[in-house]
């Protein structure tokens, strides 16, 4: 993703041609579709959206004599803590716009979409620019001068949508109701997006992260087997770590599989912030994953969708947001729920009124007015949640406080025998946008 980087401009059409841009593309219509599929089985490329499925195998569920078949890239980027695909796309737009482009030749596609969050609007006007110079250049589209391995006009298109903003339209079903133009909420499986009935305007859809398809153009030149040479066991390649938090040098650093987190905390992102404390708990997976406290073991843990398992945690999109010995975590776990309770699509009713329910309980804890009843209360909530809701979501918000809870029992018991009081919190005071005035931003934004 990044090896690029340092090349001037290269998120420019000439200049990434230049640098050997597209010859994956033309390599790959010079194969037939399966070698292509089979090459990237074989890399065992994993999702980088968070589930970390195997793209190849997904690829290879679609049916390729069904008469109209999409690609979907997810480039909502709505996980709390990560900022990566945001960097690809402005900086190595063409990179990815390959691998869709590879991944559509191999499913055979009609047409990519691209779907970005609405807030991505710059990223997304300057993506339509990228495209519209590959597809002039006649890589792709109407006017392609580009042909396949059965001498067929390589005329897939590729369209930019901007959402409207929203956490659940990262969810791949309510991707697709989104860019259909419908409410953006997840839908009810099977059909899945790969089958008939369950994709974009009901027909089979690959939805592949931003950073999944980046990869792809380097696997069709160099081959699974140089791919597989990076990283470790089932986890090949690299990964982009986006690090956040008491840090020094927060940012994203794509590593190889398999580093620890000691070599990526200390090493890269530079150790605490704050050289006088240590560093207390970390959220691999951002927002939506188990807590876990920093020790030593967990230090020398290598970083693979593996080894995170044996602490109960995931990898997920690797959002790694670092907090030292100065948060209280039971503010952590409320900060998540607000966040899990104001993007709750509202559809089923455990997410909706559990992430209600949790809400409420944590601010009764953290105003000094909770019981030692009421962290049994929250833990029933959350774990009547996990099973129950129609979309990962409901889990996600129900996972943070289950571990938290099994993490740091002492800090909920010190809010809730009264032996930890609330300070008031000091709410930054912002300029409203445009008025010329001075507001106070929202109490607990
Ligand atoms: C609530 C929710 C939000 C999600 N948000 C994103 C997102 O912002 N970006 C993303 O790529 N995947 C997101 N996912 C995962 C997608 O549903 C899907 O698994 C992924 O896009 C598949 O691509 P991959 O196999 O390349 O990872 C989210 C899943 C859930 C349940
Ligand atoms: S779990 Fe939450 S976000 Fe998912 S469908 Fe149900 S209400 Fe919507």
């Amino acid at each position: 993703m990044y090896r690029e980087l340092e090349i001037p401009n290269i998120r420019e059409f000439a200049v990434y041609t230049k640098n050997g841009g597209y010859d994956a593309l033309k390599k790959a219509l010079g194969q037939t579709r399966k070698q292509v599929i089979d090459e990237t089985k074989a890399s065992n490329l994993r999702g980088r959206g968070g589930a970390g499925f195997p793209a190849g195998v997904k690829w290879s569920f679609i049916d390729q004599n069904n008469p109209v078949n999409y690609v979907a890239v997810n480039a909502d980027e709505s996980e709390t803590g990560t900022f990566k695909d945001r960097q690809i796309l402005e900086n190595n737009p063409h990179q990815v716009i390959e691998g869709a482009l590879i991944c559509a030749y191999a499913i055979k596609a009609k047409a990519v979409y691209f779907y970005l969050r609405g807030e991505f609007w710059d990223v997304g006007h300057a993506l339509e620019k990228h495209v519209a110079d590959a597809r002039s250049a006649g890589l792709f589209g109407p006017k392609s001068k580009l042909k396949d391995a059965e001498g067929k006009s390589f005329e897939v298109d590729v369209f930019v949508h901007l959402g409207a903003g929203a956490y659940i339209c990262g969810e791949e079903t309510a991707l697709l109701n989104s860019l259909e133009g419908k409410l953006g909420q997840p839908r009810v499986r099977p059909p899945f997006p790969a089958n008939k009935g369950g994709g974009l305007y009901g027909e089979p859809t690959v939805v592949n992260n931003v950073e999944t398809l980046a990869n792809v153009p380097w696997i069709i030149n160099n081959g699974a087997e140089e791919y597989k040479k990076i990283g470790v066991g089932t986890s090949t390649g690299t990964k982009v770590f986006c690090v956040s938090g008491h840090v020094k040098r927060p940012g994203n650093y794509e590593l190889p599989f398999g580093i620890t987190f000691r070599e990526l905390l200390y090493e890269y992102a530079g150790g605490p912030l704050d050289d006088s404390k240590s560093l207390k708990a970390i959220l691999p997976s951002g927002g939506s994953g188990p807590i876990i406290r920093v020790t030593d073991e967990v230090l020398d843990t290598p970083l693979t969708y593996d080894d995170l398992r044996k602490f109960n945690s995931i990898l997920g999109s690797a959002s790694v947001i670092v907090m030292d010995d100065s948060v209280d975590v039971v503010w952590v776990a409320s900060k998540i729920t607000k966040f899990f309770k104001h993007e709750s699509c509202g559809k089923c009713t455990p997410c909706r009124e559990g992430t209600y329910w949790l809400d409420k309980v944590l601010d009764r804890i953290l105003s000094g007015e909770g019981k030692p009843s009421d962290v049994d209360l929250i833990m029933n909530v959350a774990k009547n949640m996990q099973p129950t809701t129609l979309c990962a979501l409901g889990e996600f918000a129900a996972n943070p406080i289950i571990w938290t809870i099994n993490t740091f029992p002492e800090e909920f018991k010190a809010w809730v025998d009264g032996s930890k009081q609330p300070v008031e919190e000091k709410v930054a005071v912002r300029p409203a946008r445009g008025r010329g005035t001075a507001a106070p931003a929202p109490a607990g934004d």
